[in-house]
């Protein structure tokens, strides 16, 4: 049955939606083959999996025509000096994204196929991703977490072998004064 309106209340001090809809939660493990450093990953998968993410949605369905909200919360970390960061996707129904930063220090790599786009994400912070353009976001800062809003559309879809396939052009690393970004040669697309 289609949604009547209704209100969602963000609590600023838990950075939770109330009321909430499920909730993802994104250890090590399930980010098997997207960090450059294999067998780094595989010993800190093996040395207690940590939790990576966490994706808390609002009960606004993902469907057609419907837009739903979640915020993502990813931990300080990196697996041998590669910052943490949440798998990323391509949209495969071509439509836009918008991000808000609610704390912490992030960063939004975008990827078309061809340009890389680095953005900062810090609070209040809006960071708009266009049609096209394959996301993913890095906890760029080195102790607190860093937590977004996403609102997107609900008939989107969430594609995650384009990553696999593509890559995003650049990875993100903890250097001596600050996040670095490393581009490498792009895969064929
Ligand atoms: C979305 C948003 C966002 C994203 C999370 C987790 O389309 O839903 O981009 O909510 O899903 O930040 O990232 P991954 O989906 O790439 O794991
Ligand atoms: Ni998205």
């Amino acid at each position: 049955p289609p949604l009547r309106p209704f209100s969602i209340r963000l609590d600023r001090s838990s950075l939770e939606l109330l009321p909430a809809g499920p909730v993802l939660t994104r250890r090590l493990s399930d980010l098997e083959g997207l960090f450059a450093d294999e067998a780094a990953w595989r010993a800190d998968v093996d040395n207690g999996d940590p939790i990576v993410y966490t994706v808390a949605s609002s009960p606004v369905p993902e469907t057609a025509t419907e837009l739903p909200q979640s915020i993502t919360r990813i931990r300080p970390g990196d697996v041998a000096g590669e910052l943490y960061f949440t798998k990323g996707h391509m949209h495969p129904v071509a439509e836009g994204e918008i991000y808000l930063g609610l704390e912490g220090e992030g960063g939004l790599l975008l990827f078309d196929g061809t340009d890389i786009e680095f953005l900062e994400i810090t609070p209040d912070r809006i960071g708009y991703i266009p049609p096209g353009w394959a996301h993913r976001s890095v906890n760029v800062g080195s102790n607190d977490d860093y937590s977004f809003l996403a609102v997107y559309p609900g008939g989107a879809g969430h594609d995650y072998g384009w990553v696999l396939e593509h890559g995003f052009g650049a990875r993100v690393y903890a250097g001596a004064a600050g996040a670095e970004l490393r581009s490498y040669p792009q895969p064929a697309l």
